[in-house]
Order: structure tokens, then sequence, then C-alpha cells
């Protein structure tokens, strides 16, 4: 998500809305008094000497070149061979000596013939047939010599690259309009029409010549949608009455996909895309609950983030009279019983892990409903077994969300990874199956609850009521509510560990923990241990401020598993008993993780950041890890004082300490960025990156005096006209042709 941190002036956050209200308790257990115990873990300190090199815009550094490894490809067993990156607050991306690093397909540059080069100055159009922008989440699809699916291919694919957002700023992206862009309602239809296509995803095609990584600009193979693409509705809520609207009065399409985030690949070659903070791009009237009747619409509305009166992100509604701007006010006007007229129920139509065939555009998408809806990170396939279901992973990040499993009804056939129509196999796979959410005990065991109404919790939920399985498919929170599900730290990605297919799951921050929690604050629980506070200059951090990972093992029933604290964020220099509990070193720290993607093949962990709290001394990063398995390490005792005195002891499991080994930052951002989305060819020699909002702190004000960006990434880089700074995808090789973080 991008998130602007350094504009207090906004002040509604439509990135992390907070309306998990629901009186379940954080975690169940009782808190046993226990002994503090001041559990210090030993880790080593790695220091490398810095060597900064120019080389495509980008600077390396870390450990000197070494002859003898560059005349002796490194094996491939030994991972993390690479000197660490240390942090930085350069305008720039550092990568370890050794690695080069290319700009290859920033916001604005064209994907489609006859669109002209990206001038970058606010005056450039047709971003429908452009990059978008805030590209975050991102799929590699192989090709062949006669542009077809080929998954071995290594030198020419298709990314699948998600846009997530917009770098704005009272209402406007201003740095797509020549003066800043207009900050009061209503918005001119031509600047909600730019803002609205730099949104959905986009594709493209991809190749190296002799080494160097471009894309192809006017392959007959890329294309974008946007928040305005018709896209089918599939699974259980498809013609339901809460998706009736003017547009699709049978409830069957919706138009667009939104703030597009995570990412995910089916094993049958299609690409999957999770809609994340789509609340905030609706308005609603004052009055609208009782226009509504107050009924049970209104409930939801509520725990989706939109109270009556809530102000749209962008203004997209004042763009005109047409339907494509109107559609953006989710409130009841029209006259009719079920929602024909107007766009009352259009925000049930966002929310969804979304699939599209990467490669064939003439395919519409679909809205797989039966993954639930909620603010989708990535969706992650647990290990894929011939007769044995497919499970699917998923994260709602908001503060005190929940963390999802979905599981097919259909048995896998391995005849499908293959199948000419893959749109079809994910009807098969991801229209029916039991949505499931979890429950994290105290003593390391959990539990995966079905959300159906044979689950008395939900037929009998007071709150809301729900009438069938679409009601629960479309208003999985309340249904996750209903059975008691533990409230995360902001689950944002996960990925399947492809080792032993443990599932990793990354907790970026909440700042709603604490030790004497306040009205809508939570006690810290095992599985979410942490409350302290952090000072970023003199501003104090509170809750848990730089996040943690955990991650989760199947156990012998469906509804079963296990799980420990990976890995705990925290600068090198906090106190170990209680913040830096993973003794991370100074080539290790880090501070709200989010993108985290598995290399099949290398078994690298990739890290990213997504980060408001350490950036006062590093920009965001990411870190390669090699991770052991749940249940590597020991208990460790948290041990707190609360303002009455009293003592509360929070006992959790944490794995394995991370060693230099086992842990290492590869690569720091240029500034105000976060690092998001990895994708690599399948040998593992070359990934892809993106850079999301560089420069996102820059005031609006201040449009038109590049010396006053935060960033001039990457035209600082030799990359694209102007200077206004551009979100952007990234390649990274290394100088020897090997396997990237060997
Ligand atoms: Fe788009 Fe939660 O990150
Ligand atoms: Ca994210
Ligand atoms: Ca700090």
């Amino acid at each position: 998500m991008n998130h602007r941190v350094d504009a207090p002036e906004q002040a509604i956050d439509f990135n992390n809305e907070n309306s998990n209200t629901s009186a379940n308790p954080t975690f169940d257990a009782v808190l046993g008094a226990r002994l503090s115990r001041r559990g210090l873990l030993r880790g080593s300190v790695g220091t490398v000497g810095t060597a900064v090199l120019g080389g495509f815009g980008v600077t390396a550094c870390g450990g000197s070149d070494d002859p003898i490894a560059e005349a002796n490809p490194v094996p491939e067993a030994k991972l993390l061979g690479f000197g660490a990156v240390p942090k930085s607050l350069a305008d720039t991306v550092v990568v370890p000596a050794g690695y080069t690093a290319s700009v290859l397909f920033a916001l604005g540059d064209p994907l489609a013939a006859g669109v002209a080069a990206y001038k970058n100055d606010g005056t450039d159009g047709d971003f429908n047939k452009r990059a978008g922008d805030h590209h975050d989440g991102m799929e590699w699809f192989g090709l062949g010599a006669d542009g077809k699916r080929n998954d071995s291919a290594t030198e020419r694919g298709l990314l699948a690259i998600n846009h997530e957002a917009t770098t704005d700023e009272k209402l406007s992206s201003f740095f797509l309009h020549a003066n800043g862009g207009t900050s009061t309602l209503p918005r001119p239809a031509a600047e909600v029409d730019k803002e609205t296509d730099i949104h959905g995803i986009a594709v493209i095609e991809v190749a190296t010549t002799a080494g160097k990584w471009g894309y192809v600009p006017t392959s007959a193979l890329n294309f974008r949608l946007t928040a305005l693409s018709a896209i089918e509705i599939a699974g259980p809520a498809r013609g339901h009455a809460q998706l009736v609207t003017k547009y699709s009065t049978d409830g069957t399409r919706t138009r667009g996909t939104l703030n597009n985030c995570g990412t995910g690949k089916t094993p049958w070659g299609t690409f999957l895309t999770g809609e994340e903070n789509w609340f905030g791009y609706f308005t609603r009237g004052a009055t609208d609950d009782a226009a509504r009747g107050n009924d049970k619409s209104v409930t939801s509305l509520k725990r989706y983030g939109r109270n009556q009166g809530a102000a749209s992100r962008h203004g997209w509604e004042t763009g005109g009279i047409d339907d494509k701007y109107q559609r953006w006010n989710n409130s009841k006007i029209g006259v009719s019983a079920n929602g024909s007229d107007d766009y009352r129920n259009e925000m049930n139509g966002m929310g969804y892990i979304v699939e599209i065939d990467a490669y064939d555009k003439t395919r519409m998408a679909k809205k797989r409903t039966a993954l639930g809806r909620f603010a989708h990170e990535s969706a992650a396939f647990g290990k894929v077994e011939a007769g044995k279901p497919l499970s699917v992973y998923m994260g709602d990040d908001s503060r005190g969300e929940y963390i999802y499993k979905f599981v097919s009804t259909a048995l896998w056939s391995t005849a499908d990874a293959n199948a000419a129509d893959r749109m079809a196999v994910g009807d098969k796979y991801l229209d029916s199956g039991k949505l499931y959410v979890a429950k994290f005990n105290a003593d390391g065991t959990g539990t995966w609850v079905e959300l159906a109404l044979t689950n008395t919790a939900i037929s009998g939920y007071t709150t809301y009521s729900f009438a069938d399985a679409a009601d629960i498919a479309i208003n999985t929170r309340l249904a996750a509510d209903a059975v008691g599900a533990t409230k995360m730290d902001r689950p944002e990605w996960n990925a399947v560990n492809p080792a032993n297919g443990e599932i990793y799951f990354t907790l970026t921050n909440n700042s709603n923990r604490r030790i004497d929690p306040a009205s809508g604050q939570y006690l810290p629980d095992a599985a979410n241990p942490r409350a302290y506070t952090d000072m970023k200059g003199t501003s104090a951090q509170n809750g848990n401020p730089n996040g943690h990972l955990v991650r989760l093992k199947e156990g012998s029933s469906v509804s079963s598993f296990s799980w420990d604290v990976y890995l705990f964020g925290a600068e090198s220099g906090a106190d170990k008993a209680l913040v830096n509990i993973s003794a991370l070193t100074a080539d290790q720290d880090f501070s709200s993780p989010d993108g985290l993607v598995f290399s099949k093949a290398t078994g690298i962990c990739w890290i990213q950041t997504d980060d408001g709290a350490y950036t006062d001394v590093t920009n965001c990063m990411m870190l390669a890890a090699v991770p052991g398995q749940v249940g590597d390490g020991a208990k460790k005792t948290l041990s707190y004082t609360k303002a009455d005195g009293s003592k509360l002891d929070i006992i959790t499991p944490v794995g394995k300490a991370a060693t230099e080994s086992t842990l290492k930052r590869f690569l720091v951002g240029p500034k105000g960025c976060e690092i998001t989305g990895l994708a690599e060819t399948p040998d593992g020699k070359a990934i892809f990156v993106n850079i999301q909002h560089p420069g996102e702190g820059t005031a609006m004000a201040n449009i038109g005096d590049a010396t006053k960006y935060q960033s001039q990434w990457p035209a600082n880089a030799g990359y694209g006209a102007g200077k206004r700074p551009r979100s952007a995808t990234i390649v990274i090789t290394k100088n020897d042709g090997g396997k990237i973080g060997t």
C-alpha cells in the first residue's frame, strides 16, 4: 500500500481503515503468570567493506569482487554469499557488489503501438495504453519462440504487474497533472479519466538479448485492465441480489479491479491479483443509513470502512453525469427495490481475488468470490498434489483483521496444469470450496474455522443475519467476527515455502496494540506479542510499529495447524527482550515487512518492506532469508508491566535465531518508496522487483519545482524524461550470470 507518512495534512487514511469493532477477543487463552525471562538470542555480527560502484544508474556496494569466485562459479548450494547492503537514505537503488539493477518499465511507459514516449510533465494521456502507477505484486509467465505459454522459458516472458494506487494529496494524483491537478470538488473529467486509467494491472512482454533485459512496447500480447474494465463475477456471489447495479442488473458483472496489491499464480498458469484498499474510492451520502432503512447493508458497509458521509479518496464521482463517474457514489439514490437504478451495491463488486489469463487478453477476467471479500493481499497455493484439494492462503490487511484459507472442492488433476482453456480450469477449482479463518492458540497450535451457515455461530450471529453462502462470500469479515477469529497485526503477503509447504505471513505493523489498551486497541497475544514505543526522531511510534512474520504448518486435519513467529522486525539497537527479539544485526534490521516471495529456483525467501517507522534511518528495502521450519526455535516470554503495576507475560513460540547465513539485506530503494512484488525467471538468474511510489513524501504545492521533490528516481538513474519520480519495475541480474541471492 502507499501511505503518505510525511503528509500529516492528509487527515483521512484511505489505505488502512480500522473497522474491526467486533467483540471477539484478539486472543482467547488465559495468560498465566510466569517468571519474566530476558530471552536473549545471540546473533553474529557480520560487517563488510563497502564499495560504491556506478552502473545503470544504480549503486552496487558490499563485499569486494572476488576473482576466484568469478573463475569458479558459486556453488548453487551456497546462498546469501553476497555482501550485505547497508541501510541507506540515498535516492537510488542499492544492490550488492557483483549485481546489476536496471530500470525496465516505469509509470507512463507506452505498451501499445502508436503511443508517444512518456513526457513525464503532467501532459501525457492515453494511460490505458501505458504503464499504470504504483507497481506492486508481479508474476512471470514464460513464453516460447512461438509466443505461447512455455513454463521453462528463461529469456522471454510476460510480466503481469499490479498498479495499486497513485501518489495523491487532497484528492489529486498530483504527479499526473501539469500543475498538480484539482484539489477541490468537483474534479475535472480529464483528471478523473487519467486517475482511473492508472489503476488496475498491466501485462507486458519482456525479453533478454545479449544479457540485457527490456520490455517490448509494441507487443501484441501487452494489455491493461483499469478501474473501468468489464469483469465477470464468478463463484457463489455471481448473480446475487447484493451485486445488482445499474451497470449489471443481474449481478453478474462489475467494472474494474482496484487497488491491486499482492498477487498469486495458479498451477494452471493464470494470474491472481488481490483487491486491497478499494473501499476508499467510494463515497456515501450523509443520510444514507436512513435511506437504506438501516437495513443490514449498513452493517456491511460500516464493517468494510464506509460510514455514511464518507468522502471518496479522489472525488471521482464528481467527474460528470456519465455513469462511469456516478458509479463511485455508493449511496442509495434510486427508487428501485433491488438497486438496479443506482450504485448502492457497487462496493460489493470490489474486494476479491481476481483471476486473469495473462496469455490471452481476449478472455474476460473473473472475480473469484468463493475466496472471500476483504482487503486482499497475495494468494499463495499450498502444496499441489494430484488427487487432493488445492489450498489458497490469504491475508486481510487492516489493523486487527484475519488470515484465511480456501480449500477447493475439486481434487487436483495434473492434466489441468496445461489445459488450453485456463479460465475454465479456474472455474473448476476457484468457484467451489470451503473458506476458513485462522484462530491462533497460545500453545503454538491453531484452528482453521470454516465460514459456513452450518456453523451456528454464523447462522445465529446477531450482528448480521447471513442469508446464504453468497452472503458469507460478500461479507466475509462479519462471518469471521462471528466465529471469533484472531485479530492480527495487519496480515500482508503470504508465501509458501516450496521446500516443506509451510506458510509464511508478513504482519506489517499495528498501531493498535497496547499493554493498557484504550477503546479500539488490543492487548498483545501470543501470535501478535509486541506492544512498545519506537522513537522516530521526536515522534513516538506505538503498538507494534516494526511488524513481524508468522509461519504456519498444516496439521493432520484440514482444520488444524501449528505455528511460530518466524522473525520480528526491529532496529538492531532496540531492546532485545521486548523489541529486537530476533537479535537482528545492522546487516539485517528492518521494519514493516510487506511483500513476501519464495524463490522456486533457490528457495530464498525474499522479504520486502513498506515502512514508515524506520525511514528516518533507512529507505525501504528487500532482504534475503533462508528460513528453517515451524518449531525450530524456542518459547520466549515477553514480560510487560501494566500502568497499574501488574505483570502481563506473553509466551510465544519464536523461530530459530537468524544468522548472517540465513538473513541478509540485499537491496535498499530510493527515497520515499516501498519495495514490493518479485518475479523470477525459472532459472533464478533474473529477478524483477517493483519500486513503488518513490518521492511520495513530496508536497503537492511543490509540483513543478523538481529541486523540492523528495525523489527524482528513476530520472536521476538516467531513465526517461522529466524529473517527477515514477514507480517502476527493475530487473536484477548477477554479473557472473549466477542465480540471484547466491
Ligand atoms: Fe498494498 Fe497492504 O499493501
Ligand atoms: Ca503491500
Ligand atoms: Ca526509531
